[in-house]
């Protein structure tokens, strides 16, 4: 290095040591913040840092100390906030604003044909590109930022409403919290959370160390992660993120090719793997390219997006029930192994569902091992005319569980096991099974006294889209019954702090924290407690249409088959379900002993429904992201009370209906203007 750069270098050091001696603590935090992101986005998103990871790790505690003496400069998107906390905390569900849709799927060749001739045929050949990108297999996640500021990030959950995790994401360093450049005022981004292969191979062999449950794969592990409950252990298990969507009133460009350049440039973490085409040919070149190259990559990927590049003609194309027009994954063939069968075991599950289970001699399947893979039914077995001891190929789908696909039979010799067969009691309780007609699974029909049965049907009625009974897990569910304190859903409410209260190492605390999350649970909606319910086919949907159509559970029981079939969504599957779950005089019982509990059996009926003149002659402004309804049905509940709901805050303002992490600017002209912030809370109480 010269010595007149040495000179330089040292002036400019000294300069900068003065500098930080003039800056007071609080400009000097400001001034940390501002670098410490910059250096994350180096070396996270751009992948060259500026700096050695010690001088990051100096300033960072530099920054935290500062913060601990300058509480009042708190800020939810400081990059300390990327160490996480050691705070549990249970997730809160809030409703997308768009929701968040699925793609259609193929593996075939010929299928990625006809989407691309649908295509042309239904722009009527007006000319257009599509857009090849990686399909990365994580978990996905919606990111809403709103003057520049991450404000929320919520998972797909039920594609409707999903769990705010954004404590957690915060602790994704590719994950910016704070954009530059020219981002609009409110967007939201989705993309992939993903645990890339070295960091699940590291973690695996800590957990194998430590003989904690294996994850089955990086995917698992991503969405595993984020939610976990303790922050500080998310930070630790370096998450990344590819960002893939952007959504909103005021995306810049026409083009989403375009659009995801432009938010690279605000600091997001885009694919440079991204590829604008125009012919079939060039599709198939990035499809075939991909097939071999993705196992290159340092993250999952499990196929190629297509998209139709202009936003005009995707909203042309717009959607199917389920998935866009405009758009289509093609999957890679999954990878196979070949292994041998040595057992065949036999599961019963909480509606009495008989899964078959392939033991296997232990295989490496796409990064994992696999030691059991599904076998689904007896029609499956039969057609695989399967044998102890034969050589089966296992594959991993798309669903979490392996499963076998074929069988060798070359490879059998004369020492070849017993043919496989189905069994025909139940392996827990020694019932005949059925089978329904038309259907591939065999039933143990003793739901009433079938342990795993029983046990099933208590840890579904306490699981979070049901009762959320805080505590209580299948652990302490599984002890309650084998002690004989609980037999059944009901017997959850009989319960007094002392019967539990020292069982299995219980204290106080935890044997009371049950006691009130069964208490609290009495206030969980109808529609939710018909979930819980477990009538078989009845999952979230049917039982919210099914709350809503009869109102409450005395005119549910009363249904007729075709009553209920002329409910939205609702077949004859269901419909013959709910049939044949109130013509069970144990299960009526059941509900008149929860109801004598004090469960809701009725449906309230929502505040949105109802119009007044409560809000007349008012201007509401929303920001902010909220828990309990969407802001679109915010926005619908305003104009049904006679308000009007304004995009920009000014002295005309009645009020604003603020969520959390309301934009800071909004914040200080509001305050600034002296107009009132009503939280959520205050705003439905305000339409009683
Ligand atoms: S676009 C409306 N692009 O695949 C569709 N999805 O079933 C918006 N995924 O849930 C999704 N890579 O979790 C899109 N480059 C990509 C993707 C991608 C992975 C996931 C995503 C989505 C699922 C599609």
């Amino acid at each position: 290095m010269c010595k007149c750069f040495l000179l330089f270098r040292s002036k400019r050091v000294n300069l900068q040591k003065e500098m930080k001696e003039m800056m007071t603590e609080q400009d000097l935090i400001i001034a940390l913040r501002e670098e410490l992101h910059r250096h994350n986005y180096n070396y996270y998103v751009l992948n060259a840092p500026e700096i050695s990871d010690k001088e990051f790790d100096d300033k960072m505690r530099q920054l935290q100390d500062l913060e601990k003496l300058h509480p009042e400069m708190a800020d939810p998107n400081s990059p300390t906030m990327r160490v996480g906390s050691d705070l549990s905390k249970d997730f809160k569900q809030v409703y997308h604003q768009y929701p968040m849709l699925s793609l259609g799927n193929t593996y075939s060749e010929s299928e990625v044909t006809d989407f691309y001739n649908r295509v042309k045929e239904l722009l009527g050949n007006e000319e257009f590109e599509i857009c090849c990108e990686l399909k990365f297999d994580g978990t996905s996640i919606s990111l809403v930022y709103e003057d520049g500021q991450l404000i929320q990030a919520v998972t797909r959950g039920d594609g409707e409403k999903g769990d705010d995790v954004t404590d957690n994401v915060k602790t994704i360093r590719s994950i910016p919290l704070v954009l530059h450049g020219d981002y609009p005022q409110r967007f939201e981004i989705r993309g992939e959370i993903l645990m890339p292969w070295v960091v699940f191979e590291e973690l695996n062999r800590e957990r194998e160390a430590r003989e904690e449950p294996l994850f089955a794969n990086p995917r698992n592990a991503a969405s595993g992660t984020l939610k976990l409950q303790n922050s500080s252990v998310v930070a630790s298990r370096k998450l990344d993120a590819y960002l893939y969507y952007l959504l909103g009133e005021q995306v810049p460009c026409d083009g989403h090719y375009e659009n995801l350049q432009k938010a690279a440039s605000w600091g997001f973490k885009i694919s440079e793997h991204m590829r604008k085409v125009k012919t079939l040919q060039e599709v198939f070149d990035f499809i075939n390219y991909w097939d071999t190259e993705r196992k290159n990559l340092p993250v999952a990927t499990d196929g190629i997006v297509l998209k139709v590049n202009s936003l005009r003609q995707q909203r042309y194309l717009g959607y199917t029930a389920k998935s866009p027009r405009w758009a289509i994954a093609y999957k890679f063939q999954a990878e196979r192994a070949l292994t041998r069968l040595n057992q065949v075991t036999f599961q019963v599950g909480r509606t009495g569902v008989i899964t078959p289970v392939a033991n296997l001699d232990p295989v490496q399947l796409s990064g994992t091992i696999v030691k059991r893979a599904s076998l689904h039914n007896a029609d499956i077995i039969e057609g695989l005319d399967l044998h102890i001891g034969d050589m089966v190929y296992v594959e991993k789908g798309g669903e979490i569980i392996p499963k076998i696909t074929g069988v060798d039979t070359d490879a059998r010799g004369f020492m070849l096991g017993d043919k496989v067969k189905f069994i025909s009691r139940c392996p827990e309780c020694g019932t005949p099974l059925v089978r329904f007609e038309g259907e591939a699974a065999h039933y143990c029909p003793n739901d009433a006294a079938c342990p795993p049965q029983i046990k099933g049907k208590i840890e579904h009625f306490i699981s979070r889209k049901a009762m959320a009974i805080d505590g209580l897990g299948p652990e302490t569910v599984d002890l309650f019954y084998q002690i004989g304190l609980v037999h059944d859903v009901a017997d959850l409410y009989t319960l007094k702090a002392l019967d539990i209260r020292g069982l299995d190492r219980m204290g106080d605390k935890s044997a009371i924290k049950i006691i009130h999350g069964i208490a609290d649970s009495k206030q969980v909606p109808f529609e939710r407690v018909l979930f819980a319910l477990g009538i078989r086919f009845v999952g979230e949907t049917a039982a919210k249409k099914l709350a809503k159509a009869f109102g409450n559970i005395e005119a549910l029981e009363v249904a007729t088959k075709e009553q209920l079939m002329a409910v939205d969504e609702i077949g004859e599957k269901i419909a013959q379900s709910v049939l044949t779950y109130f013509a069970l005089p144990a299960n009526r019982e059941l509900i008149s002993r929860l109801k004598e509990a004090g469960l809701q059996m009725e449906r309230q009926e929502d505040e949105e429904g109802e119009q007044s003149d409560k809000l007349a002659g008012l201007s509401i402004v929303i920001s902010g992201v909220f828990s309990h309804h969407s802001r679109e049905e915010y926005k619908d509940m305003i104009e049904k009370h006679g308000g009007k709901n304004v995009g920009s805050i000014s002295s005309k303002t009645s009020f604003i209906l603020a969520g959390e992490n309301m934009g800071p600017a909004k914040l200080e002209k509001a305050q600034k203007l002296g107009i009132k912030i009503i939280n959520e809370d205050d705003f439905l109480q305000m339409l009683l």
